[in-house]
């Protein structure tokens, strides 16, 4: 593919417009907010979540995000759900520019303590879930590519804890890890077939969702801390910029990551994570 071939009128202010994208995890948190992000930018989104299309939070989500975006219930660690959603795509609009592995999980503990069902439960979610969502949709991703400046573009949601080890993370250390490495490998498998596919890992630091939320309510419950607040605190203490990320700076990058913007990054790192890898 020429540069030539590629279609230069996604110039304007919504950046996006014209470009298909799937999020899985997409009810809540980062996925939500880089929903809301994309389709602001002109992008038509289809979310995947665990939650029933019926359910409150399901119908609440996609009253407000409108017509240009639609639900299709998914778990990630299930291939055939994938082809579900693949299916659905495909129903709906025929083609797929950005896929965003975002749903994900997390697990603290002493090693000794985690139990082989939850280590597996873990990898099933974050690496599983990832490699099952770059497999199903590589083929109409890699359509779709051709038609667009920059190419299709895939971002895996790894995390801060992907780069560097944390006292009691060693499984979410383990599945971010992996996470980063599969990334780098079809982002040079796809490069040197040509394929007009870039993919690349975005890393979170801390960012106020419910997924911190809930690992923080977790650490009070265990007696680690009395109350939420404190760990925030100390949390927003150890980040030099003196605080958590909003789900929406994440998305500003996952943003970037999808357009043409971007367009000669594959198999890089987006770190964004208020400075906290770099001490
Ligand atoms: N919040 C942080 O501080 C932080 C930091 C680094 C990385 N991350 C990563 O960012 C991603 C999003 O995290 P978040 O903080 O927005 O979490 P969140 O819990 O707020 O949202 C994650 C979403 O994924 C969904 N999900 C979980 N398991 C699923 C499954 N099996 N199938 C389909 N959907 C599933 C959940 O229902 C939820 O809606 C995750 O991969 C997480 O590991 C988060």
């Amino acid at each position: 593919m020429g540069e030539d071939d590629w279609d230069m009128s996604d110039s304007g202010a919504q950046r996006l417009t014209g470009r298909v994208a799937f999020i899985s995890g997409g009810l809540r948190g980062i996925g939500l907010a880089c929903a809301e992000r994309f389709l602001a930018e002109g992008a038509e989104v289809i979310l995947s979540d665990l939650d029933s299309p019926d359910s409150d939070v399901a119908a609440a989500v996609m009253a407000r995000l409108g017509q240009a975006a639609s639900y299709v219930q998914a778990d990630v660690t299930k291939e055939e759900d994938w082809h579900r959603a693949r299916d659905a795509v495909q129903d709906r609009h025929g083609r797929l520019h950005i896929l965003v592995n975002n749903a994900g999980t997390d697990l603290t503990g002493a090693v000794e303590t985690l139990s082989m069902e939850r280590w597996r439960r873990i990898m099933d979610i974050n690496v599983d879930g990832v490699f099952l969502g770059v497999k199903t949709f590589v083929p109409m991703m890699a359509e779709s590519g051709k038609g667009v400046r920059g190419g299709a573009s895939i971002i895996n949601v790894s995390s801060i804890m992907g780069l560097v080890g944390y006292n009691e993370v060693s499984a979410y250390n383990a599945s971010k890890g992996a996470v980063r490495m599969f990334t780098k490998g079809i982002a040079i498998e796809f490069a040197q077939k040509q394929m007009p596919i870039r993919a690349n890992s975005l890393h979170p630091g801390f960012v106020m969702t419910p997924l911190l939320e809930a690992g923080f309510q977790r650490w009070v419950d265990s007696g680690f801390a009395e109350r939420k607040q404190d760990l925030m605190d100390a949390m927003a203490g150890a980040t030099p910029m003196g605080r958590l990320a909003d789900p929406a700076e994440l998305a500003a990058g996952a943003f970037f990551l999808a357009s043409a913007d971007s367009a000669y990054m594959t198999g890089a790192e987006l770190v964004m994570d208020g400075g906290w890898t770099a001490q």
